[in-house]
This record gives C-alpha cells, structure tokens and sequence, in this order.
C-alpha cells in the first residue's frame, strides 16, 4: 500500500488531538498516524448545564493534553449534526439540544492556540477509513457509523460529497418506512428511528416481554443482544436478522443512489459483527439486482470505534499543513 507507507514516513512525527462527541460522552486522544497514543477521560455532556459550560471544559481539556504533549500540531472534532465544516459551525446537533449556529472551529483555536477543524462526526469516521483504513485506495465509498444516532460520509469519484448546506450523507434520516416513527427533525420512519442503540434496546424489551421473558432495559443492549444471540437465544437472533434487514434496505436505496464500492460499517452496533453483516448481506443478497450485489462490498471498519477521532485529528493536520482535505 504505497499511499499508507508515504503518509507513515511522513507524519510519523506529527501528533494531533482528536476529539469525538457523541450524544453523551465526549472523547479525546492525541493520534500519530493511525495510533491514539493517548485517551483523556471522557466528558459526560449530561454533567454541564448547557454548551458554553461544555465547550469551556472542553478547551480546559485541550491545554492540559497540550501540557503533556506540547509537540500536537492542530486539533480535529467530529461533532454528532450538521456541521459546516467550511465555516467552522454547528448548525444543529441531532439529539443533543441548545447546540445552533455554535463556531466551533474557533472556539478551539482559540482554546489553544492551534489550527482547528471540525465536520460531523460520521465525515470524520469515513475521513479515516477512506485515507487509511478499510476504504482507502477507493474512490466510490459509503462509511456508516452505528451508534445510539446512525451517520454516514460519502466519497463519490474520489471525492468527499458535502452537498449544498454541508449535510449531505445523513443516512441516519433515510426513511425506511414512509409513515412510521416521527423523527427528531419532523421526518417519519427513519432508519436511526428503528436501529439506533436506544431504539434496539427498545424493541428487544418488546420482543423479551412478548416471548414471556420480561427483562429491564439496560439488559436489552445490543451487546447484550450480541450475547445472548451467540448463546442460541431465538429471540435475539430474531432481533439481528430484523436489524440488519433494515440496514439492507437502506444500504439498497444508497446504493441506487451512489452505486459505492464498498460499504463500510462501524460503530458501537457494528461490534456485533456477523450477527448483523450475515443478515444485512443475505437481504442484500434476496433483493439486490444480482450482478450488482456481486461486486458490491460490505467491510467492517478498520478503525472500529475510534475511527471518528483518528479521522479528527487526520483531517485537523490537513488543515494544519494545508492538504486538499
Ligand atoms: C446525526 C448524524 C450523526 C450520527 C452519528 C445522527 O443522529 O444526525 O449527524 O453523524 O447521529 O453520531
């Protein structure tokens, strides 16, 4: 692989903050390359009283990483919304209120004193699997992360799709079904709203107390699911096979839409491995025009669940060094 031996030679000295917001935890570490070298602890968001007391606590953070790692070039941060990278604003942040028109960038820069970047937090993810992980070498890709908000990045004819308001690639709001459930922003029947981590509990307590075998919520996790599939549980398995058929519908209509190489999933749910890529390809399989479903690919994610602040930190030395990001 050329391209990841060029990048290793020439940035192996460079260190940069990465920084991952979720809808409940905030995570830092410093990366070099593709390695976090280092992790802060993270943020619960749910402890600050609104966005100025997390985005202070945040630039707190920055300078006592800087303090430990002074040689961190340029700091990146993925954020869970819209975000327009250009302008270096948070527009809207899907199930985390208050965050509107928020300029992010310079809030960073001005915390540190470095270079700064931020996207969404689903861009920064397909940034990395693109440039160095499980997509790279591609110039047609769709990376998806699945968590407790669904997201995606788009890479079409080698290049980053942004679209006219800097929100292209939200999959998470793809409607499977167009009179189901009444999404955050007013949609109904998206795909977030039936296999988000919240929403997979949800159903498998449903499924558990329908099956007669009543359990509390916290128990019905898709790591839980994970496990119990694995021990034979029926109604887990169950579970899995309806979880990825509405992946498989989504990536479907991606895929009319696009035509990508190769899907590349990650996030927390992705964790759960066949028991969701076995189902999402076999109804990929039964649906797709066929010769189509031979060529196209369905790739775990390289970088797992720290794909979004490696690509933070990736795309703030971009900037930092001033690439084509
Ligand atoms: C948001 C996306 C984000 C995804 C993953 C969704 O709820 O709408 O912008 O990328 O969650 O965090």
């Amino acid at each position: 692989m050329p391209y990841v031996l060029e990048y290793a030679c020439m940035a192996a000295e460079e260190l940069s903050i990465g920084v991952d917001m979720g809808g409940t935890t905030i995570k830092f570490a410093v990366v070099q390359g593709t390695d976090v070298i280092f992790r802060g602890n993270p943020m619960q968001t749910g402890d600050y009283e609104s966005p100025d007391c997390i985005v202070e606590e945040i630039g707190n953070r920055l300078r006592g990483i800087m303090e430990l790692y002074p040689a961190v070039k340029a700091v990146g941060m993925g954020l869970p919304g819209f975000v327009d990278h250009k302008a270096g604003v948070v527009d809207s942040l899907t199930n985390v209120p208050g965050w509107y028109d928020i300029h992010i960038r310079d809030i960073l820069s001005d915390a540190t004193g470095l270079p700064a970047a931020v996207d969404n937090d689903a861009n920064c993810m397909a940034y990395a699997e693109w440039k160095l992980g499980a997509g790279r070498g591609m110039n047609d890709l769709v990376c998806l992360t699945l968590g407790t908000g669904i997201g995606s990045g788009v890479i079409a004819g080698g290049h980053f799709v942004r679209g006219h308001l800097s929100a292209a690639g939200e999959l998470g709001q793809m409607t499977i079904d167009y009179k189901g459930r009444i999404g955050y922003y007013g949609n109904q029947g998206a795909i977030e709203d039936y296999i988000g981590h919240r929403e997979i509990a949800a159903e498998a307590q449903a499924a558990y107390a329908a099956a007669g075998q009543a359990r509390p919520l916290e128990q019905c996790g898709p790591m839980d699911l994970e496990n119990a599939a694995k021990a034979g549980c029926p109604v887990a398995l169950a579970l899995w096979d309806d979880i990825g058929r509405k992946l498989a519908a989504c990536l479907m209509n991606c895929h009319y839409i696009l035509n990508p190489e190769a899907f590349i999933i990650g996030g927390g749910v992705a964790k759960a491995g066949d028991l969701l890529f076995g189902p999402t390809r076999r109804y990929l399989k039964a649906q797709l025009y066929p010769p189509h479903y031979e060529k196209i690919k369905i790739l775990p994610a390289m970088f797992s669940n720290d794909a979004g602040i490696i690509g933070a930190a990736r795309l703030a030395l971009s900037v930092a060094n001033n690439e084509d990001s």
